[in-house]
């Protein structure tokens, strides 16, 4: 049997392979090129890009708890200016499709950024961060109410050619509704899922181990949650899914398959293995041959149930 195709297409971006790496988790691209080979990824997806540069949350930030880590970086960035000046171009030299994370503190914010990144060259998508837990203005406040949601998509819709794609909340009632209605703005695809709310306590000091109080849980915890988001929002819509949510393994990645996304993230395996999305691919590869399957399509929502 000739090698299992594994490349996509995805919201019209060819890809050598389904694996990205999750926005947060691969810094803006330089973090990680001594440590791997940008141009071996399905697509590189970088940290959240507001208006204006963003300082982010007092530390610490970051708690490692069984299973995950609980973050509360609070979006910190180089804004859209220093974005394009200090790391695209750097990006650029690399034969790989770049994802950026946008995000706002007003609907005006996210389209301004939206609008900004769009004039630039060697964009490949919008990904539209509305579901980050830690930040009290903007993202996740509009990702978590069915209306915002509805006017923030319409909002970069419209002033952006260029693909978009909405990341879903982990925490909201009914995740297909929220996918119906970034279909039915225009969205090209969906990230899901985010970090899941969370906190941790020292209990010696009774004190909050994250100076935001509450952060985001990611990792192989949430992995469950993601797939089972997955393949409820899978069921509700057309546009394709990216699977989110404590990818390690190609295993871990093969759930999400199933269950119906056509892409996949790695995430907070990065901060472990900066070649998780390389091995993960691999491992793709090796269970379609295995499985005598010709191409990664013909695994995607094939859940027997
Ligand atoms: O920067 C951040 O606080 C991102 C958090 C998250 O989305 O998990």
């Amino acid at each position: 049997m000739t090698t299992p195709d594994i490349s996509i297409k995805l919201a019209g971006i060819p890809m050598k392979n389904p694996v990205m790496v999750a926005s947060g988790t691969f810094g803006y691209g330089p973090e990680y090129a001594p440590l791997v080979d940008l141009a071996k990824l399905g697509a590189l997806v970088v940290k959240g890009i507001s208006p204006e540069p963003w300082r982010g949350n007092p530390t610490p930030r970051t708690v490692e708890v069984a299973s995950g880590l609980i973050n509360a970086i609070g979006l910190q960035n180089p804004g859209a200016e220093g974005f394009l000046r200090d790391y695209l171009p750097f990006l650029r030299k690399f034969d790989v499709p770049v994802i950026v994370n946008i995000w706002g503190r007003t609907i005006e914010g996210y389209a301004a950024v939206a609008a900004r990144l769009s004039q630039a060259e060697g964009i490949a998508a919008l990904e539209l961060n509305v579901s980050c837990p830690n930040i009290k203005e903007g993202s996740k406040s509009f990702g978590s109410n069915a209306d915002m949601f509805k006017r923030v998509v319409a909002a970069t819709r419209a002033v952006t050619k260029l693909p978009l794609i909405p990341k879903l909340a982990p925490d909201v009632f009914r995740i297909g509704e929220f996918a119906r209605i970034a279909e039915a703005e225009g969205a090209d695809a969906l990230a899901i899922t985010n970090s899941v709310p969370a906190m941790a306590i020292d209990i010696e000091t009774r004190r909050p181990k994250l100076a935001n109080v509450t952060g985001g849980l990611s990792g192989p915890a949430i992995r469950p949650i993601a797939v089972r988001l997955v393949w409820e929002a899978a069921k509700a819509v057309k546009i394709p899914i990216i699977g989110i949510g404590g990818i390690y393994s190609a295993a871990d990645a093969l759930e999400f398959f199933i269950a119906g996304a056509s892409a996949v993230a790695v995430g907070t395996a990065n901060f472990l293995e900066p070649t998780t999305a390389l091995t993960v691919a691999d491992g793709l590869r090796d269970y379609l041959a295995r499985h005598k399957l010709g191409s990664i399509h013909e695994l995607v929502g094939t859940l027997a149930c």
